[in-house]
């Protein structure tokens, strides 16, 4: 089958119910995508579908044929880091490797779609993505950054 992954098409050939998250991993090498609870629960292994995000740990491959895979990569594919991810770093909003590509990835979905710097609705985007050891305080305070940013 075939899959665009972050603009590129790509061939898989493996069993249809791969989940995907093991098809970026293993077939792609795209290992920017994490694992965490592996339930559809966490967040971690968020990547955009058609620029939504979604849980690839519950998404079988064949789910994708056809469609648009965006993964963490696909935010700074040279040298520069996109504005989010520096604003991520100018924050200090970049927590483990783990949770931070899907956090990152939900929070483009919304500045890219033009969502709107009001924090209570940045949380609500940032729901699925579970965190419990650091907090989201710095991950909104960039994303309204970027925001603030992009309208001037
Ligand atoms: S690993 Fe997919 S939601 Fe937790
Ligand atoms: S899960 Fe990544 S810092 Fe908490």
């Amino acid at each position: 089958m075939k899959i665009s992954v972050n603009g590129r098409k790509r061939s898989y050939t493996g069993p249809a119910f791969k989940r995907l998250i093991d098809v970026l991993r293993e077939d792609f090498g795209l290992t920017g995508t994490k694992e965490g609870c592996g339930e559809g629960e966490c967040g971690a292994c968020t990547v955009l579908l058609d620029g939504r995000p979604v849980a690839s740990c519950l998404i079988p491959v064949e789910h994708a044929e056809g469609r648009k895979i965006e993964t963490v990569e696909s935010l700074a594919p040279g040298k520069a880091l996109n504005p989010l991810q520096k604003s991520f770093l100018e924050e200090a909003a970049s927590q483990c490797g783990i949770c931070t590509p899907g956090v990152l990835l939900t929070a483009w979905s919304w500045v890219r779609a033009g969502g709107s710097a009001d924090r209570q609705a940045i949380r609500r985007h940032l729901s699925g993505n579970l965190c419990r050891c650091t907090g989201y305080q710095s991950i909104v305070d960039a994303v309204v950054k970027t925001i603030k940013r992009r309208i001037r």
